[in-house]
């Protein structure tokens, strides 16, 4: 069943409480419940009208599975007032609603099959990027949302500030947000992360009331456009740090993705000795562990790449030719779909080893709580799921890693990431480029100014395990 998750009975009465605060229900008024599953919200309408001997009003529910509509239709055919529709609801329909109420479907693009997708760029701006279908169901329930009609819909906190969800956000910004309520973790079991009641009326903008996880309120103004709206439901906009960890960092990025782990990615202790010229220590996000003291990797990545990114030509990289030239590794190579723009011994994305090749600080794409591990002799060449952090002033990764490391830094990521499952924190090079650091780590790390890129020092990095000393 696409994006079926039902929402608990105390969650749909909260939501039920909010859709009707302040605003009375009346029999001529219309209510939408979008994607109604089993029909928890007009359940929930119903009771709460009638322990209030409130009228109830014409509600409207729509599903597209067809699985649920025979149970769906037994539970409410005594209601007279209740209209179950067997639909798309992202589909053209001009009704409009005075209340609408649910819980969307949360379903990722990669769900979708072309023709969905091509359907709903044409149709949703918020159809953009690695868009979830909740977004849409956002935008289409504000299309069908009378002047002056309260929607209350609880989906993922994401909207909030992921990127793909900035059209969104634009759009929800003209009206008036009323509240946004962030629901504790474990509303839905393990289901949805970090859920969110989102409260809007269709009225020009005005306050936003929060509440937040640990029960403090705050009444703030939504910024226009596109922003991030973490930083004033987190209330962080006074304390916004004059310098980040972006402004120490010569580079903070994500490590080398070569397309072919298996065929670049080699064990260091049996290396061929014809290929060491082209090898560099390498490590991957599953070998940085808590226990994780001693970075000695085992592995070593094959780069026939110059310092700056230069892919070489095959007659100079000896060894590493008659590998790559191998049947089977040549045919491993080519089967890759980024080869169709690339030579076919090309990296996945250029690996620019004058950055990678410095003191760096790395840390896991993913993880349980943040942790930062320290290469200081800037010869490890991080794989695709480690992040590296290179500082401007190699003199300042001490004072830059004590600070990632403390208590202050840990809360504001744990705040700013992103979620994966289990509440996993994505630690994106965006979110830590924000990361504010205090003035007096800022300070140490006084060489902010760009470094010369051709230093004899990086250069001398720049070489391979046998070259070095
Ligand atoms: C997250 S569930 C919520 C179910 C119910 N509202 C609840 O809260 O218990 C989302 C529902 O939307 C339905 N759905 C998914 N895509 C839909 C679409 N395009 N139109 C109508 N319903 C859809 C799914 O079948 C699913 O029942």
């Amino acid at each position: 069943m696409k994006g079926f998750v039902p929402t608990p009975r105390a969650t749909v009465d909260e939501m039920v409480e909010l859709l009707f605060r302040g605003r009375q229900p009346g029999e001529d008024n219309a209510l939408l419940d979008p994607g109604c599953g089993t029909g928890e919200f007009i359940d929930g309408v119903i009771r709460w009208c009638e322990s209030r001997r409130v009228a109830v009003p014409r509600i409207t529910g729509i599903e597209a599975d067809p699985r649920h509509l025979p149970a769906l239709r037994a539970r409410f055919e005594r209601q007279p007032g209740v209209r179950i529709k067997h639909a798309d609801f992202l589909a053209d329909d001009r009704t409009t609603y005075d209340y609408i109420i649910g819980n969307p479907p949360y379903v990722p693009i990669t769900e979708l099959s072309e023709a969905e997708k091509a359907r709903y760029r044409a149709r949703y701006t918020t159809a953009r990027g690695r868009f979830d279908l909740y977004l849409l169901f956002f935008e289409e329930a504000l299309r069908r949302l009378a002047p002056g009609g309260r929607l209350v819909f609880i989906t993922p906190e994401k909207y909030l500030y992921v990127e793909t969800a900035g059209p969104l956000r634009d759009l929800l910004a003209r009206r008036q947000v009323e509240e946004i309520r962030l629901l504790r973790e474990d509303t839905f079991g393990e289901l949805v992360t970090y859920p969110t009641i989102t409260v809007l009326c269709q009225q020009p903008p005005g306050a936003t009331r929060i509440v937040r996880r640990d029960g403090t309120t705050a009444t703030v103004k939504l910024p226009r456009g596109r922003h991030s709206w973490l930083p004033v439901v987190e209330g962080e906009a006074s304390q916004r740090a004059a310098v980040t960890l972006g402004d120490l960092c010569l580079r903070l990025s994500c490590g080398v993705a070569t397309g072919a782990d298996g065929v670049f990615v080699r064990a260091a202790g049996d290396l061929d000795p014809a290929l060491r010229p082209f090898a560099y220590p390498t490590i991957a996000g599953r070998e940085l562990t808590p226990a994780t003291t001693d970075l000695t990797p085992r592995c070593a990545m094959l780069i026939p790449y110059d310092a700056d990114g230069r892919l070489l030509p095959l007659e100079r990289l000896g060894g590493l030719r008659h590998y790559l030239l191998r049947d089977e590794v040549r045919h491993r190579l080519l089967s890759r779909t980024c080869v169709k723009r690339k030579p076919w011994y090309a990296f996945h994305e250029t690996p620019l080893l004058r950055d990678i090749l410095r003191p760096k600080i790395l840390c896991k794409d993913i993880g349980e709580t943040p942790r930062f591990w320290v290469d200081r002799r800037g010869e490890i060449v991080p794989r695709h799921s480690v992040y590296y952090i290179v500082p401007r002033d190699p003199t300042a990764l001490d004072a830059i890693v004590g600070y990632l490391r403390s208590q202050a830094a840990h809360d504001w990521l744990t705040r700013n990431c992103q979620r994966a499952s289990k509440g996993y924190l994505r630690l994106q090079s965006r979110v830590l480029q924000r990361l504010p650091v205090p003035l007096d780590v800022a300070h140490v790390a006084a060489a902010w100014q760009p470094v010369a890129r051709a230093d004899a020092a990086v250069l001398q990095a720049a070489l391979p395990f046998e070259h070095r000393a």
